[in-house]
């Protein structure tokens, strides 16, 4: 059965752990889906993992919508989470409501975007339009300019404020907010304070939810990768390995053998 956001309020309810994984491909979202992952983010992480970009800033509408097309045509069951890029809702809740309209089109079944209060007009604009919107604070990556080095968000006094963020994202209807590289203990804290799923990256255990970056967790991203990344994988030893063999086979003459060949 398809995944609702109503599926994310029970497991809230029931304190029920869960899991999220990025996907930037039909293939890969087909395989996740049968495993039953039950939400896959098709994050704007494509511009560093699948585009090459230094960052997830350069990734346009166009790219996100081509992504996002392309994860819906292979998940089944999994709720296909959107991702708004930079520039493409922060102008105006009009123009956030016309692009998160455009990724649900093509396929997505809710958006996310980044930013607390002031994000919460765009917000509380695609809700009412029936768009349901997934949060993002603390380390937001579409911000890092801003953030200069400093990756974990929200220790001290700035931890009142993204409470104060959650609750606004709350209280203009998203159904769910990712916390990233935020402290355990404030992971803790929001998660208790909130009514809706918190899916924590790098934010403890304490959060409803946690997600991973698809590359990361197959080990496909080269060192240095976050504190909180854990491989799961090591696909680039794995794929590494299949091409040499290939290519020794090639140069042997074990490749193409009779069984390959048409007549
Ligand atoms: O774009 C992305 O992959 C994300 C996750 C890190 C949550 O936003």
């Amino acid at each position: 059965m398809p995944v609702t956001v109503a599926d994310l309020a029970a497991w809230k309810q029931r304190r029920e752990r869960f899991v999220m994984l990025t996907a930037y491909d039909a293939l890969t979202a087909r395989v996740l889906d049968e495993a039953g992952i039950p939400l896959l983010l098709v994050g704007d992480s494509v511009g560093n993992n699948v585009l090459g970009y230094d960052s997830t800033i350069p990734v346009s509408m166009r790219e996100s919508r081509i992504f996002t097309a392309a994860v819906a045509r292979g998940a089944r069951n999994a709720m296909v989470v959107g991702d708004l890029p930079f520039g493409s809702y922060q102008a105006s809740a009009a123009e956030a409501l016309r692009n998160a309209t455009r990724l649900v089109k093509v396929g997505a079944n809710a958006v996310k975007l980044e930013g607390g209060r002031r994000s919460a007009k765009a917000v509380r604009r695609m809700v009412e339009a029936g768009i349901p919107v997934m949060g993002h604070l603390g380390f937001t990556p579409q911000s890092a300019n801003a953030f200069g080095r400093k990756v974990v968000q929200g220790r001290g006094e700035q931890g009142d404020e993204l409470l104060a963020d959650a609750l606004a994202l709350q209280e203009a209807g998203s159904f769910s907010i990712v916390l990233e590289a935020i402290p355990a203990e404030l992971g803790a804290r929001i998660t208790d304070a909130l009514e809706i799923a918190t899916i924590g990256i790098g934010a403890g255990p304490g959060t409803d939810g946690q997600v991973l970056v698809i590359t990361d967790l197959l080990g496909l991203t080269p060192d240095p990768t976050p504190r909180f990344v854990k491989r799961y994988a090591d696909l680039r030893a794995t794929i590494a390995e299949a091409a040499n063999r290939f290519a020794k086979d090639v140069a042997e003459g074990h490749y193409p053998a009779p069984e390959h060949q048409y007549h």
